[in-house]
């Protein structure tokens, strides 16, 4: 032994890599408690944590199951205690030792282990580590670029290892009930054809086909339509999809689907059994039962009250139309205005003139051009706007509203789309600024009688809302001619917590329903043979009538597991700027590859 103090020395001779030997483990680090008092052992894990006390030395050891406290001490083993010294965090070690209870005052009740202790009778160091670049565990405030550069260690902390253990036990859950209900897990290819899903694609260049791609799936639509048609019944698949679209905290640019078809049913069918595995997945992982049936609404109704497709259902502040009652009003923003639609905030909610400005802000993301509000109070109406409501308009909105003292109240007025987008997310906000949101509870909700088609602005046509294989109503093929806009669809959505975790319909699955329906979306014949033309030929072969659903694993995941971004529950995600900062994807590639595949780089300018 050194003279020198110990906390004056650096151990170094102690760092020397020893081998496995043939030991094994015998539990994991959340595996013992005081029924294995006086067990030899056997544990494996990291460092997390060493304390130097009254002589000893304490290690927390984990493992993605848990910790242990182990106990290093000069009368048990001099040289272990001694070399012991050198352990510092995320070192990997293997231990022998004892069970034994901790002492009084000693015990962790926050712990699966924390009422007993392992001392170490003897041990080997595994591995070394360099001080990690931030801390191991759940509290941690490094930013998530430096936590994704690093995600290897990130992943060591409990609650991320946890989301990911949540994640294949769901998966396990899917594939039990799935299989339990005649369900064949049957894989599609990831190179492929663009599939209309909306979003734009990710391309692969052909070597083997200079100046030909292949685009990877935005989901394996087209395919399980055609298992359909090759009388394989029942197919699912937990799929990765690929989508080049804007990201946000609930969308990722590859992520993965639970995705589901079936032959001759209809939407009840669909539905039931989407019902039964999300009910089947709640109770396999939490333990919990949902409410049976899910409740329905409409889409009309969804925009009606809530403002968006997706309501949140775990709270009100719903929405009320006052168009009618501004009609004449001398505020010419409301009397002009197509829609005009109020959320009323109930009294007890207080908001600064600094909040509602933030507000304000926050609605002009969705096209707002600003945010009208009133605060009701005893003599008066406190508002921007108060000045230009009659007397009458005011005796209106106070009884449609059912307003009452100390209520806020907040206006959008203008096209319905920005007026219902702007509303709803502002309800959405509202609601988690005045902690309205209950935790721990689940809220699914059926979205039906979505239209059929939807106007993109950008392109200036109709497009299908669902996607171009997707049933209109019985007779809504119609009313396309007439009012595009009015015609349903045979689609449903789930939503849940409000997020939409799942979305299918019935499917065209004739060749002439299929054709009629490109007519209706402006897509050419010849588009149409060039793009789906495989899908028309195989609609030719006898198609049974079919349809499905596909959820989003990751949102579901992210519900289940109260995380709040869907990069929470994925093991290596992308950032917002869809770049992965551990393997510096995507990044540039050699001149040499670019040839071999025919293709030539334009300059890009920094700012494009
Ligand atoms: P849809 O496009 O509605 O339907 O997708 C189904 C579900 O997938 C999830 N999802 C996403 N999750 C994370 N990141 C994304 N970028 C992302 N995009 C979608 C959502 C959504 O509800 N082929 C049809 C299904 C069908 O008709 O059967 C489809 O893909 O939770």
């Amino acid at each position: 032994m050194s003279d020198t103090k110990p906390e004056e020395r650096t151990y170094d001779e102690y760092r020397t890599i020893d081998d496995l030997g043939g030991w094994r483990r015998s539990h994991d680090c959340s595996g013992l408690s005081l029924s294995d008092l006086g067990a030899r052992v056997c544990l494996m894990g990291w460092v997390q944590f060493r304390r130097d006390h009254g002589g000893l030395i304490f290690i927390d050891l984990r493992d993605r199951c848990g910790l242990t406290q182990v106990v290093f001490s000069p009368e048990r083993n001099a040289e272990a205690h001694e070399r012991a010294h050198a352990l510092r965090v995320e070192y990997v070690i293997a231990i022998k030792g004892q069970v034994r209870e901790r002492p009084e005052g000693m015990v962790n009740p926050n712990l699966a282990t924390g009422a007993i202790e392992v001392v170490v009778d003897e041990w080997k160091l595994l591995n070394l580590s360099e001080t990690p670049p931030f801390p191991v565990e759940d509290r941690v405030d490094a930013s998530e670029q430096l936590r994704l550069k690093h995600r290897y260690l990130d992943l060591r902390r409990p609650r991320l290892a946890r989301n990911l253990v949540l994640r294949h036990k769901a998966c396990r859950s899917v594939r039990r009930y799935l299989d339990g209900q005649g369900f064949l897990e049957i894989e599609t290819p990831v190179l492929t054809r663009s599939t209309p899903e909306g979003a734009r694609d990710f391309l692969v260049p052909s070597r083997l086909n200079p100046g030909e791609f292949y685009a990877l799936p935005q989901s394996p639509q087209l395919f399980k339509q055609l298992l359909m048609v090759s009388g394989l019944d029942r197919y699912y698949q937990i799929v990765k999809c690929f989508r080049d679209e804007d990201l946000r905290a609930d969308r990722q640019p590859e992520f993965t689907q639970i995705d589901i078809e079936m032959s001759f049913v209809d939407e009840e069918l669909v539905m039931g059994l989407a019902e039964g595995l999300v009910r089947a997945l709640f109770k396999d992982t939490l333990g919990l039962s949902l409410v049976e049936p899910f409740p329905r609404m409409t889409y009309a109704q969804a925009v009606r009250d809530f403002g968006l497709d997706k309501p949140d259902l775990r709270f009100g502040l719903t929405l009320k139309e006052c168009t009618d009652l501004v009609r004449g009003s001398e505020f010419k923003l409301f009397a002009r205005a197509e829609l005009v639609k109020a959320l009323r905030v109930p009294a007890g909610a207080v908001l600064s003139r600094k909040e509602i400005d933030d507000l304000t802000e926050f609605v002009r993301v969705y096209g707002a051009q600003g945010l009208a509000w009133i605060k009701v109070k005893e003599a008066e109406w406190q508002s921007p706007i108060a000045k230009f409501l009659s007397a009458e308009e005011r005796a209106g909105l106070t009884e449609r509203l059912g307003l009452a003292l100390g209520d806020i109240v907040f206006f959008q007025a203008g096209p319905p789309e920005v007026v219902n987008t702007a509303l709803g997310n502002l309800r959405v906000r509202l609601a988690e600024r005045f902690g309205l949101v209950p935790e721990g509870t689940f809220s699914p909700l059926w979205i039906t009688d979505f239209p059929l088609l939807e106007w993109d602005e950008e392109e200036k046509r109709w497009m299908a809302r669902h996607h171009p294989f997707t049933s209109a109503q019985p007779g809504q093929m119609e009313v396309l001619d007439t009012d595009p806009a009015g015609a349903l669809a045979r689609s449903y959505d789930l939503v849940l917590n409000g997020h939409e975790i799942g979305g299918g319909s019935i499917r065209i699955h004739t060749a002439e329903a299929q054709r009629a329906m490109f007519r209706a979306l402006g897509i050419a014949e010849a588009e149409a043979e060039a793009k789906f033309g495989f899908m028309l030929e195989a609609l030719k072969y006898g198609a049974p009538p079919h349809g499905g659903i596909a959820f989003g694993l990751d949102r579901l995941i992210m519900i289940l597991s109260g995380a709040r971004s869907i990069r929470d529950v994925i093991a290596f995600p992308k950032t917002q700027k869809a770049a992965c900062p551990l393997t510096e994807a995507p990044a540039g590639v050699e001149a040499r590859q670019l040839r071999e595949l025919g293709l030539r780089l334009r300059e890009i300018k920094q700012d494009q």
